[in-house]
């Protein structure tokens, strides 16, 4: 059975059944429209988020400067590397849970004398703050990226959100920015987004909706957006389906905020008690990941409708701000710090994702993946001074033209592959039109046994050339690990071809393929 009904139905029906049984190879369709532009696809999609939690940010961004890794005032220079070549456009700290018990006073001046505190939500591991609001600004500085950062509310007051702020933007010559300048910054920084609060209705102080937008209401009340501080500030929003949270929060303080976030994560089983393995795992599971992790697409839709209603003009951005996958943690290791290994279906899973953004890009303007190094879809596995590229890093590098590329409408037309009752589509795809004018093509084939011929009509679009990068691999649990040669990388993709007005793409079965036309 197809998505969408079309002349095909019946070629497709073959392949369907081809799908079940053997490897085959399913035909699908699409239709580019490239003369009607859509909205601009932010490169804030691209974001990154980094708790302190696990080896997320002690190890994996700060060894200190007496580390014999390769460091810059104690922060690692090869992640540095790594995420300046994935133009990361912004990195959301301090949390997560950790964002509503962290009081930003630990983590500055001398840091011999900061306090030394428990990570009571992740692993009870010890915080030194060694890594604090310098040293965040400065990795922000280091990659060329810009700062979201998660002010605490569940345990604090809008005083020391105030001061913050303050401590960080004010040009003055105010006592909080003179202490800034005592503590080694003269010029205030510039922070992009401010988060008021994470995940407020759980671990942010299990708040109800109308708890918390007074809450919300009262802090916006003494952030003073302005000159000085023209950072947005991002209400915390819903997890998953949960549209009443948001209809609350737009109708009670819709006006007091310029962002809401959204969370939702991927578990294989959709069971929090036992999520699936994130290595090992079987066709069916693979197949179920998919199925969970495309509610996202639905989850987006039911809140923008009801975003709609109250903000037609989409004044208000939905910020997905902690998105990815969560598997039970590697066998042996602490269960708090979330660590687990990141596979070609992690690569999938994030295309998948990316291109459900770009399709609701016009709402849709931030998200960040959950989360950059050694915790949950990482980008980045450190092991002491290795270090490795994950299959969702490279997805991410091969996604990079769409960043502030213009959406272009793709209809597509896609075989589904079904196992043990469960049918998913086999290919999700975005197209843009980048800012070197040229159109970007990214397809993620979900399915796990065979390739798909896809046919995109270009609505008369001239095109030269076909070039651009596959990642795929013989298992679906292909990974690499630190200290250990690359299994998985991608390649060039040589599967295209143009003719008839059309750009054929054989994209293989499991992959990710994203194609540039000149
Ligand atoms: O990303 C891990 C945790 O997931 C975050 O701290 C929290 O916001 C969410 O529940």
């Amino acid at each position: 059975m197809c998505k969408t009904l079309t002349a095909a139905l019946a070629a497709l029906a073959i392949g369907l059944i081809a799908s079940s049984a053997a490897a085959g190879t399913l035909p699908a369709k699409a239709i580019l429209q490239a003369d009607k532009p859509g909205a601009v696809i932010s490169r804030n999609l691209y974001g990154q988020f980094s708790e302190h939690l696990g080896g997320g940010v002690y190890d994996g961004i700060w060894v200190g400067e007496g580390s014999a890794i390769a460091n810059v005032r104690g922060i690692r220079s090869d992640v540095v590397a790594a995420l300046k070549a994935l133009k990361t456009p912004l990195v959301r700290w301090p949390g997560g849970c950790f964002a509503d018990e962290y009081h930003w006073r630990d983590g500055i001046g001398p840091r011999g004398e900061r306090p030394l505190r428990k990570n009571n939500w992740w692993g009870g591991a010890p915080e030194s703050n060694a890594f604090g609001t310098h040293e965040f600004m400065d990795f922000i500085e280091q990659i060329g990226a810009e700062a979201y950062v998660s002010v605490n509310v569940g345990s604090s007051t809008p005083t020391e959100m105030r001061e913050w702020i303050e401590y960080m933007t004010s040009p003055g010559q105010d006592t909080l920015a003179q202490e800034r300048r005592k503590n080694g910054r003269d010029q205030p920084w510039k922070v992009a987004l401010w988060g008021i609060g994470n995940e407020n209705w759980g671990c942010g102080g299990n708040m109800t909706a109308e708890y918390y937008a007074n809450e919300l209401r009262r802090f916006i009340s003494f952030f003073h957006q302005g000159e000085d501080n023209p950072g947005l500030r991002v209400a915390t929003g819903p997890s998953g389906d949960d549209t009443r949270w948001t209809d609350v929060l737009m109708k009670n303080a819709g006006h007091a905020f310029d962002a809401l976030s959204l969370h939702y994560y991927t578990l294989p089983t959709g069971n929090w008690k036992s999520k699936g393995a994130a290595t090992g795992f079987s066709r069916k599971e693979w197949v179920d990941t998919f199925a969970q992790t495309l509610k996202m697409d639905d989850y987006i839709k039911r809140h923008s409708a009801i975003m709609d209603s109250h903000d037609p003009d989409k004044r208000v951005g939905l910020y997905v701000d902690e998105w990815g996958t969560w598997y039970d943690v590697e066998p042996g290791t602490n269960p708090g710090y979330l660590y687990q290994q990141n596979t070609l279906r992690d690569a999938v899973v994030a295309a998948a994702n990316l291109n459900i953004f770009h399709q609701h890009a016009d709402r849709v303007r931030m998200s960040a993946i959950a989360q950059t190094i050694n915790v949950l879809q990482a980008m980045i596995l450190t092991d002491g001074a290795e270090l490795a590229l994950t299959p969702t890093y490279h997805a991410f590098r091969m996604y990079v033209p769409f960043q502030d590329a213009t959406s272009l409408p793709l209809q597509l037309t896609t075989p589904e592959f079904t196992l043990d009752g469960t049918s998913i589509p086999a290919i999700n795809a975005s197209a843009a039109r980048g800012k070197d004018g040229k159109i970007h093509i990214a397809i993620a084939n979900m399915d796990p046994q065979d390739s798909v011929d896809l046919s995109i009509d270009l609505s008369g679009l001239k095109a030269k050339s076909v070039t651009g990068e596959v990642l795929t691999a013989d298992k679906m649990d292909a990974h690499n690990v630190p200290g250990q040669p690359a299994a998985i990388a991608p390649k060039p993709y040589t599967g295209g071809r143009l003719g008839n007005g059309k750009l054929m793409l054989d994209l293989p079965a499991k992959s990710v393929v994203v194609v540039t036309l000149d």
